[in-house]
This record gives structure tokens, sequence and C-alpha cells, in this order.
């Protein structure tokens, strides 16, 4: 089966371009802003927020190594999203990514929570332009995760049904991921 994190992959690879803008709101070691970052090449721009320098260093390196220089890190929570595309001038992204709880590798007390991950969802989807496409990667088998996740669905499932699709790809069981995929319409 192919994994979530790469059918996120081919679902922003769909409708990102080079040019585009892009966010990654989790870090971590770097690889969804990589990603992101080679799709839109140096004529584009991602911004990766993560709340731990940590993440942002890692990121930072394996960007480095492939000679990226146009994904700007900031270490700031994406509860913040709003303010931070206020201070940038920033009003619209073609695609975001959510790639939610730990570090892999890291402390798993520095966990995504509910209330800041809904704080960035709210806005996100606003910030997103039609046509442009969302991932939210959601762990329940953390401490936290299962809510975490409850609270993802139910939000989505509040989203104006002819303004966005909703994908929704789980594993068998009851504590696989589960990937969301929202596409804004055109
Ligand atoms: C599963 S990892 C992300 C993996 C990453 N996208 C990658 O490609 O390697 C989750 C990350 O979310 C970060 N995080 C937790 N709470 C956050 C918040 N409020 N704002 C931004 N990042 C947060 C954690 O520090 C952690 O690095």
């Amino acid at each position: 089966m192919t994994p979530l994190t790469e059918i996120a992959h081919q679902r922003i690879a769909a409708r990102l371009h080079s040019g585009d803008l892009a966010f990654d709101l989790t870090a971590g070691n770097g690889w969804d802003s990589l990603f992101l970052a080679q799709c839109v090449g140096s004529a584009g721009r991602v911004y990766a927020l993560d709340i731990q320098q940590q993440a942002i260093d890692q990121t930072s390196r394996l960007l480095a190594t492939h000679e990226i220089n146009w994904c700007e890190l900031h270490c700031r929570s994406h509860a913040e999203l709003l303010e931070f595309c206020q201070e940038k001038q920033l009003s619209t992204a073609q695609a975001i990514m959510m790639n939610l709880g730990y570090l892999p590798g890291g402390s798993h007390a520095l966990v995504t929570r509910p209330e800041s991950t809904l704080a960035a969802i709210q806005f996100a989807v606003e910030l997103l332009s039609a046509g442009g496409v969302m991932t939210i990667l959601a762990y329940p088998r953390h401490e936290g995760g299962a809510e975490e996740l409850q609270l993802v669905q139910q939000t989505l499932s509040e989203l104006n049904s002819e303004q966005f699709e909703i994908e929704t790809m789980a594993g068998s069981t009851a504590k696989s991921p589960v990937l969301f995929v929202i596409q804004k319409n055109a």
C-alpha cells in the first residue's frame, strides 16, 4: 500500500505549479518543505513553520543540501497563521500541508495540539486559493492524537460542500493514521 505521506505528495503535485506559493505548517524534519520547494521551484515561495528550533534547524540543513533558498523558515506556531500572513501581506496559497503529531526522533511532549491545529485549519482553508489543495495527516495513536483527529474530522465536515471537496483515507485499524485531502473548487 502506498504510504499516506506519499499520497499527500501526489495530491499536492497534481495541483501545485512552478512559481506558486505553498505552506508547510509543521516543518518537522523538512521532507514536506523540501517537496513543496521542489514543486514550486525557484520562481515560487514556501513558508515553513514549526514551534521547535530543532525542527527548523533540521529543515534548514535539508534544504541547504538541495541548494534551496526559496523556502522561508519560521520558529512559530501555526496557530498564528492569520497574524503571520497579515505581517507578510499574503492573501492566498496554492498548497498547504499539515503533518500532525510529534517530531520523529524528537520529544513526544512537543506535539501538535487540538486548539492550535483548529486555529490553523480555520484560517488555512480561507487562505487556500480556488483550485488549491491542503493535506492534513493525523495520527490517533499518541496521547491526545485521537481527540485531535476527531476535531479535524468535525471541522472539515462543517466546511461548505459546494466550495470544498474532502477526501479521507485511512488504514485498516482505528489507530491507523488518517489523511485528509481538501480541494477548494475553482
Ligand atoms: C510529524 S512532524 C512533521 C513532519 C514534517 N512535515 C516532515 O516532513 O518531516 C510534526 C511537527 O509539528 C510541529 N508542531 C507541533 N505543534 C506545532 C505548532 N503549533 N505549530 C507549528 N508546528 C508545530 C512539531 O514540532 C513537529 O516538528
